[in-house]
């Protein structure tokens, strides 16, 4: 007990002498710890008569206490100071540029779907749109699609099921549906394009079961054949970005127009390559034609006052001749390096509306 003042004024000294915490916590532990200096002589009072206890116990207790203050003083005191260098090393540079995230990519279809927008947009369409799941009439009846026609036949369509035969309802298998709704609805003129998912039960490297097709329907009291022709040359030679892309309209058959054509677009293929373009080549891209008058009766349309156009485009067809993508499986496969090959980056200004 005789040497507690000299070990008090020396633990005090090494608390004063500590620059920085982990020297400070080594002083705690020299006089405070489990075996520090002040706990060693704390465990001697039990030898003492009882009287010397408490006098040797009380100066004890204050010479931990005075010690622990101390340090706690010292402690705050390094913690501040190391805060202060921290901040003085740490400052920020807000003039630097940010670090470039991780940036999506616009899907090829997604960025076709736009890209048809906007060039139909110019052109004075509004965008319709109508529901995936379709009942008999719209999807064929009132398409003047007769009960014996192919496309009714089950492995074309996918069916769900309903009470009877007239009440079932089918994935619609093309975006002609919205057609008899915009007409049952709307009163003309009419000039709307419906972008859309349609399905079919088919699959392979050209088909999907799910895929989507931009329908096109003009309704007016004097609209031709001709109206037709110069509206999907423009589309074509904008979307494609070719303005002298030639058209030719092959006669053809569809229930719901008369007459019928179906649309090819110019390509060579020498080499292996294909590019769209004057060549010596055709590409089959759409079907089109003029409104059938039973399908503009089957709408309330008086058709000896109204008649019109109407056409169906595959959107995934169309987005492989323009970007180059071979498989069309890939386009739903969600596999990330496919999306960054052939994605599109979100802030680029779609290539709209070239040669128009
Ligand atoms: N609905 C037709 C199809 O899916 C395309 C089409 C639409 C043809 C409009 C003529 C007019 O094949």
């Amino acid at each position: 007990m005789e040497n507690l003042e000299q070990l008090q004024r020396q633990a005090l000294e090494r608390v004063e002498a500590a620059e920085n915490v982990e020297a400070l916590e080594a002083a705690r532990v020299r006089a405070l710890g489990k075996k520090g200096e002040i706990t060693q002589l704390m465990k001697t009072l039990g030898g003492l008569s009882p009287d010397e206890r408490r006098a040797a116990g009380q100066a004890l207790n204050r010479a931990k206490d005075k010690i622990a203050v101390a340090i706690e003083a010292r402690r705050e005191l390094l913690e501040a100071a190391a805060l202060e260098a921290r901040l003085a090393t740490e400052s920020i540079d807000v003039t630097l540029p940010a670090r470039p995230g991780i940036v999506g990519r616009i899907h090829p279809i997604s960025q076709t779907l736009e890209e048809l927008v906007a060039i139909f947009g110019e052109m004075g369409f509004s965008v319709a749109e109508g529901p995936h799941i379709e009942d008999d009439f719209h999807n064929f009846t009132a398409l003047n699609i007769p009960p014996d026609h192919p496309a009714r036949q089950e492995h074309d369509t996918f069916y769900m099921p309903g009470d009877g035969e007239d009440d079932r309802k089918v994935l619609r298998t093309h975006t002609s549906p919205v057609q008899i709704r915009t007409m049952q609805t709307t009163e003309p003129p009419i000039r709307i394009i419906v972008p859309g998912r349609t399905f079919r039960a088919d699959h392979d490297a050209t088909h999907s079961p799910m895929f989507h097709q931009v329908e096109g329907l003009v309704i007016d009291e004097a609209t031709h054949m001709g109206h037709l022709k110069g509206t999907l040359t423009d589309f074509c030679r904008a979307y494609f970005g070719v303005d002298d892309l030639p058209l030719r309209f092959r006669p053809s058959f569809f229930p719901f127009t008369e007459p019928s054509a179906e649309v090819d677009i110019g390509c060579s293929k020498e080499g292996g390559q294909l590019k769209i373009g004057a060549g010596s080549d055709w590409l089959e891209i759409l079907g089109c034609g003029m409104v059938h008058p039973k399908v503009l009766e089957n709408c309330g349309i008086d058709s000896t006052k109204y008649q019109g156009y109407a056409f169906g485009m595959g959107i995934e067809r169309i987005t492989m001749l323009k970007y180059g993508i071979p498989d069309l499986r890939f386009f739903y496969d969600s596999d990330l390096r496919w999306l960054r090959h052939f994605g599109f980056p979100p802030l680029e200004v779609p290539s709209l509306v070239r040669g128009m």
